[in-house]
């Protein structure tokens, strides 16, 4: 017995040793999926939890005192139960899937002085009682789907220093009753869909308030006055509202802010003039976009800032010489404003400047040759100012310059040669100068160049051979200068060559051989210079060619048959010296303009060859011939005219009325509106979109066209399709400058628009056929299989890249606003078009675009979440959708399935990849042996969705990211800190220099 009890002692049985407080949270931990496993030491062999993963406990009581079980993947609602724990002072379950809604019960946390649930999936409106925790100083709530309105009760936080809301969907109003937690220092309300309200004036009295973020808040109204009562504020951030009235001037009483972020609102006025000096720790201002007005205050460039951007404003007069002095300065964007003046000679001597962006404004005088001084200079656009001079010798070593935009001002003399080669510039845009010279054999070290535009000069001399050295080209751009010589020979090489443009310059002797490897060429414009030989018929094979013009040269022999495998959007060779037949399938009367002047040619257009000289005696030949085409056509018309008449007397009570058509081309048509007509019925209908239903036509000369029948038009068209009916009503008023919009836009993606033909009340709209259909029809079809991943990927680049162009390229910039997979078009070898323009909105030229639509844009599962709340659209609306295309291409899965539940394709991506991993959502239909490169899309794609608008790319950068994949690198991926995207300002920066 006693033997017993002794052992008893030396073996003490474990389970029953785990305290009170280990006890609850085993039963928390069962509340708890845990897909990583970071329970598995939470085990009863302890006697206290203060060992287990996440615990930590005071040292001397051993309670527990912290828990932070943050990025654990752990899921499921908040466990009250941890209240139970009398010591707890600090929870953090940070980016999780914490569900549910927060329980009332919440505040029985009676220590509670830190809590952080941010990045989780809580729903449901803020609990009343948080502020009943009477020692909270710390509530992050960042990033969960929060609704409602801010609860009154929060008013009487006692302790409370931090409050952080961002990125919910409260949608009440930012109340005064903040303005009372007089503990505060960072309010941080950012990127919620609150109703348009005021910034609440009694937010002045928060004398201890450091951080105040109130972001995409749509605030209204004017900054109050009191806002400058904040003397311990660093930070400022008021960016992306609707603010307006002028900026206060007692704002420059914040005699420690740091940062200041007003850019996107519509504030007016000016700078306040004086006061700035109060703000020493002033190291970035952000007014831009804007409506101020007025000149850039002396006293503000004093203060040694670090960043300056003031663009998209109106302000006028010059840039103060005493912004030279700032040691910190790095970022000076200016653009789109009326400054005018020299630029002061020293800028950039002291300071470590990153980005200057100057463009569109008045200045002139010359680069200051120190721009470059620190050597760490990467953009300079200048582009549509005044400059002058050349180009300073200094800048030859400015290795670190990687974007350089000198277009459309007076620059002149000769380029600097070590300036051509430098080695990390991928865009050198000279276009539109007086500069002269030869282009330098330095420019072989240009190995990242990816577009030279050196247009418009006065260059000359021979173009170089090294420039096929430049394996990333893909736009080289030198029309209108005086160029010499023959096109080198390696030009050959460049394997990335879209556009090779060199019009009108004086380049003579014959194409280089071994052009067929230019396979990515979309358009070859060598007009008006002197270049002779054959036309090659290698030029046949660039299948992605798309734009031919070698008119005005002297090319001879016979026009190669080659060309007919071409899908050629312009065709010119006109004034050379061809002869023989025109290929078949050119002999047609559109083509005609693109033949003439050359005296030798002969095909069956009329008014081609009657300059021969047979031409005597074929006259008469001629003649009866002509007598007698024209007595077979007054016969055909005859009969034709009767068949119509026959015709529309049968289909009287047709709802279209033909005879009121009125007909807007845009491209020269070998066919009529009443052609299309006749082919309308049911059995030619190739489906049926949101914005009306799709007809394939196939006219008398064999090519078939695509007619969409808007579903406005008559109400038995209607009546036949049910859903979405409204979506694809469109106002007639916008209608016609819309389509006259979208009919100007040619590009190898972007599906040709032919025609458009409309009555009162019923509009059709003719587009180019695609003989495979759309990419979501093939996708989610049993022929998925024809998408391999080579096509998947070249799929995803041509769809970009359109897209790219409408968002950039266009001038104004087109939102497609329903990019879907079924809106992708496939054409015969699979090449991708963007289509169906039925909701596409042109955005206003100040850059703000439509701020909300009276109808819903877009479909189920590609909506933005940002506009089911603020219905603002923009070019990141279409950004997300195009990132759900992607993750269809690579999952192979709709964008809603009921599979998914609740969730729609991209949070189900999100929750497979962390849950089960990269295996199960990929397509198993694809070749595993590409899953690295499916693996780089598949991130593009979730880039490209991310919640914050702020946080996608733009589409120009997503093309890059995408070539980059298809060249075996690394897509760069920047990380954003969420406020500022360069991005944004390199679209921005770009809309002047396109059109
Ligand atoms: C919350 O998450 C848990 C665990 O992931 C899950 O089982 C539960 O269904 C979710 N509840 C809700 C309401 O989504
Ligand atoms: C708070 O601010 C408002 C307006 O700025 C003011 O009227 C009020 O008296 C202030 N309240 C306190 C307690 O200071």
């Amino acid at each position: 017995m006693l033997l017993l009890l002794f052992l008893f002692f030396l073996c003490p049985p474990l389970t029953l040793s785990l305290n009170q407080e280990g006890l609850y949270l085993q039963r928390v931990k069962l509340g708890f999926d845990d897909p990583n496993g970071v329970f598995s030491n939470w085990n009863d062999r302890n006697d206290t939890p203060c060992d287990w993963y996440g615990v930590t406990c005071d040292s001397a009581t051993r309670s527990v005192n912290s828990i932070d079980l943050s990025n654990t993947n752990i899921g499921g609602p908040f466990p009250s139960l941890l209240c139970r724990l009398r010591s707890l002072t600090s929870v953090s379950l940070y980016n999780n899937s914490i569900n549910s809604t927060l329980p009332a019960d919440l505040y029985t946390c009676q220590n509670l002085e830190h809590l952080v649930l941010a990045q989780n999936l809580l729903t449901g409106t803020l609990p009343q009682t948080l502020a009943q925790l009477p020692n909270l100083k710390y509530l992050d709530l960042t990033g969960n789907n929060f609704s409602g309105d801010i609860p009154e009760s929060f008013g009487s936080f006692r302790r409370l220093e931090a409050l952080s809301l961002v990125g919910n969907l409260l949608d009440g109003t930012i109340p005064s009753f903040l303005g009372n937690i007089s503990t505060l220092k960072q309010l941080n309300l950012s990127y919620n869909p609150f109703s348009p309200g005021r910034i609440p004036p009694e937010l002045g009295n928060l004398t201890n308030l450091e951080i105040l973020w109130l972001s995409d808040c749509d605030l209204v109204g004017p900054i109050p006055d009191s806002i400058g009562q904040l003397k311990r504020l660093t930070d400022l951030d008021l960016a992306l509202n609707n603010l307006n009235g002028p900026i206060p001037s007692s704002l420059t009483e914040l005699s420690s802010v740091i940062q200041i972020e007003l850019y996107n609102n519509s504030l007016t006025g000016n700078l306040p003039v004086t006061g700035w000096s109060n703000m020493t720790a002033l190291r970035l201002l952000d007014v831009s976009m804007n409506e101020l007005n007025g000149t850039i205050p002396d006293e503000l460039c004093s203060l040694q800032l670090g960043s300056l951007n003031l663009y998209q404003n109106q302000f006028e007069g010059n840039l103060p010489k005493s912004i030279a002095k700032s040691p910190y300065l790095y970022e000076l964007r200016l653009f789109q404003n009326r400054l005018t003046g020299e630029l002061p000679k020293n800028l950039g001597k002291n300071s470590p400047l990153n980005f200057v962006d100057l463009s569109s404004n008045q200045f002139f005088g010359e680069i200051p040759a120190t721009l470059c001084d620190k050597g760490e200079l990467e953009e300079l656009l200048m582009i549509y100012n005044s400059f002058s001079g050349n180009i300073p010798a200094s800048f030859s070593k400015c290795q670190s310059l990687t974007r350089v935009r000198l277009a459309n001002n007076n620059f002149s003399g000769e380029v600097p040669a070590g300036f051509w080669g430098l080695p990390h510039v991928f865009l050198l845009d000279l276009t539109d100068n007086s500069f002269s010279g030869e282009i330098a054999k330095t420019i072989a070290g240009a190995t990242n160049l990816s577009a030279l535009s050196i247009s418009k000069n006065n260059f000359t001399g021979n173009i170089p051979d090294e420039i096929g050295w430049l394996e990333n080209l893909v736009d080289f751009s030198g029309s209108n200068n005086q160029f010499t010589g023959s096109l080198p020979a390696s030009i050959v090489n460049l394997g990335q060559l879209g556009k090779l443009d060199l019009h009108n310059n004086e380049l003579s002797g014959e194409l280089p051989s071994g052009m067929h490897s230019l396979k990515k060429l979309n358009e070859l414009n060598l007009a008006d210079n002197g270049l002779s030989g054959n036309i090659p018929e290698e030029i046949g094979s660039l299948s992605g060619l798309n734009y031919l013009d070698l008119s005005g040269n002297r090319f001879s022999g016979n026009i190669p048959l080659e060309l007919q495998n071409l899908k050629l959007n312009q065709l010119n060779l006109s004034n050379n010296h061809l002869s023989g037949d025109i290929p078949p399938l050119y002999a047609r009367e559109i083509y005609k303009n693109g033949f003439l002047g050359n005296p030798g040619l002969c095909g069956d257009i009329a008014g081609l060859c009657d300059s021969r000289d047979e031409s005597k005696n074929l006259g008469y030949v001629w003649l009866l011939r002509s007598i007698f085409i024209l007595a077979g056509l007054v016969f055909i018309v005859g009969v034709v005219w009767f068949y119509w008449k026959y015709r529309s007397f049968k289909k009287a009570k047709r709802a279209i009325d033909k005879s009121k058509w009125t007909l807007m081309s845009f491209h020269k048509l070998g066919f009529s509106e009443y052609e299309i007509l006749d082919c309308l019925n049911e059995d030619n209908v190739i489906g049926s979109g949101s914005s009306g239903k799709v007809y394939k036509a196939v006219l008398s000369n064999g090519e078939a066209v695509a007619v969409k029948k808007l579903w406005q038009c008559s109400k038995t068209a209607v009546d036949q399709e049910s859903g979405d009916v409204e979506k694809g009503q469109i106002h007639d008023d916008g209608f016609e400058a819309e389509v006259d919009t979208l009919g100007k836009i040619r590009h190898k993606n972007i599906v040709r628009l032919w025609c458009s033909c409309s009555t009162k009340d019923c509009k059709l709209l003719v587009y180019e056929y695609m003989p495979n259909g759309s990419l979501g029809d093939l996708l989610h079809s049993n022929k998925s299989g024809l998408l391999d991943w080579p096509t998947r990927y070249k799929i995803s680049v041509d769809a970009a890249e359109g897209l790219s162009y409408l968002h950039h390229d266009c001038v104004p910039p087109i939102v497609h606003r329903d990019v879907k997979s079924n809106n992708i078009l496939l054409d015969g070898d699979f090449g991708a078009r963007v289509a169906d323009f039925g909701v596409a909105k042109v955005v206003d030229a100040s850059g703000k675009g439509p701020k909300s639509m009276s109808v819903i844009a877009g479909s189920c599962g590609y909506i933005a979440p940002e506009y089911a709340y603020t219905l603002r659209v923009n070019e990141k609306s279409d950004i997300y959708s195009f990132g759900v295309v992607i993750l269809e291409l690579v999952t192979g899965r709709l964008p809603v399935d009921p599979e998914f539940g609740e969730k729609d394709l991209v949070k189900w991506v999100c929750t497979t990849l962390d849950q089960k991993g990269i295996d199960h959502v990929l397509d198993p239909k694809l070749d595993s042996c590409f899953k690295e490169e499916i693996c780089k899309l598949l991130n593009i794609g979730l880039l490209c969705t991310s919640p914050l608008p702020i946080n996608r790319p733009s589409m120009r950068r997503v093309v890059k990211m995408l070539q980059e994949i298809g060249v075996e690198k690394q897509p760069k991926i920047a990380q954003k800190d969420g406020k500022l995207s360069p991005y944004y300002y390199e679209d921005a920066s770009d809309q002047g220099s396109v059109a």
